[in-house]
């Protein structure tokens, strides 16, 4: 009888263990179907719900036109909301409007920084809320940006070097460069450096002025122009300028020697009044650049960036802290003989308006 009782008494403490084994095992499944959902549970962005922040420096030069334009064309097609701010070259200003449109919600930022180096304190801001950054055409210095876009703009002064130098392979050159505070500037220094150093230690080309243009002013390109030819004794054979607004400036001082389309002078953009210029002979080159290509592709890569997917970039430049993620299109020489099969056939010009002005 004693045994039977202890048979018992085990009995019902193994079935108490297992009672409560079983429990404590279904509420921890509970417990985890609470706290993970199921895959299909997780809330997908689809396009639809994404917003863009465009914050751009400025709209002086006929391209920004052209970027703001195609780019809200290209969003508007992809079902994007897209909020553009312009601030006009003030870097106080660029840096209140992205921040405002970070605070009222955007998914991911694309900027065009006026000063490389002040807008790394955006690029900072926008991670914290969780929001990725592509730098457009401009790279932000000393910051971790996500991605650059933009054209290659060492490629652009290689480029413009190279055809300068086949035009005029001994003599005085004037460098007008871009703006200092816009890295691009530096990079197609580099590239026009890069060809034209051989030719300066051989003594077949002096530089004989070199300088930036304070905000890509073309008033400010016109003086250092001006003073060039005075202090050079009009003594120049070659023009390189930042862009196609500057390099218009400098052909203004030229005309007030008798000098336009006598010195060859290089710009880059494909401005209408360049390619203008281009055929009435006053400018010799140009650099295109499809800004239909380039805000296309920024478009689809901001989605990208937005809903988190892998973007496969073509190499990485160092902006002063990281290596950044980049992609780099090619820029595309014109002059006299490509202009129809370029800027006209992509429709960036019109004939008419090229030819018949
Ligand atoms: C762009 C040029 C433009 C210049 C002035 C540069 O960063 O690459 O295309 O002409 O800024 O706005």
């Amino acid at each position: 009888m004693k045994g039977c009782k202890f048979v018992k008494k085990h009995l019902t403490l193994m079935l108490t263990c297992i009672m409560t084994i079983l429990l404590v095992a279904c509420s921890t499944e509970d417990k985890a179907t609470e706290v993970e959902p199921a895959p299909e549970a997780v809330e997908q962005k689809s396009p639809k719900d994404i917003k863009i922040g465009f914050s751009m420096d400025t709209l002086q030069e006929d391209r920004w036109f052209k970027d703001r334009d195609l780019f809200l064309k290209t969003a508007k097609a992809a079902g994007v909301e897209v909020e553009v701010t312009v601030a006009n070259g003030d870097d106080v200003k660029q840096i209140w409007q992205t921040e405002k449109m970070i605070s009222e919600g955007i998914d991911v930022l694309v900027v065009v920084p006026h000063n490389a180096e002040s807008m790394a304190a955006i690029v900072e801001r926008a991670h914290d809320a969780g929001i990725k950054v592509l730098s457009y055409d401009r790279l932000v210095r000393n910051a971790e940006v996500d991605l650059y876009l933009s054209y290659d703009n060492e490629q652009v002064g290689i480029l413009q070097a190279t055809a300068m130098t086949e035009m005029v392979p001994k003599g005085n050159y004037v460098y007008l460069g871009g703006a200092d505070t816009d890295y691009n500037a530096h990079l197609m220094k580099q590239g026009v450096f890069k060809v034209l150093k051989p030719y300066i230690e051989k003594g077949d080309i002096t530089v004989v002025f070199d300088q930036w243009t304070k905000d890509w002013i073309p008033d400010v390109a016109k003086k250092n122009m001006e003073t060039a030819l005075e202090v050079n004794h009009q003594k120049i054979n070659a023009v390189i300028a930042g862009n196609d607004a500057t390099a218009g400036a400098a052909i203004e001082a030229l005309e007030a020697y008798n000098l336009a389309g006598s010195i060859p002078v290089a710009g880059q953009d494909a401005d209408l009044a360049g390619v203008q210029r281009i055929v009435a002979g006053t400018q010799n080159l140009t650099m295109y650049k499809s800004i239909n290509d380039l805000s296309e592709r920024a478009v689809e890569l901001a989605i990208k960036l937005a809903l988190g997917e892998d973007i496969q970039e073509d190499r990485t430049i160092n902006n002063g802290k990281i290596n950044v993620p980049s992609i780099l299109l090619p820029p595309v020489p014109v002059d006299q003989t490509n202009i129809r099969e370029t800027v006209i056939a992509d429709g960036f010009h019109q004939e008419d308006d090229v030819y018949n002005q």
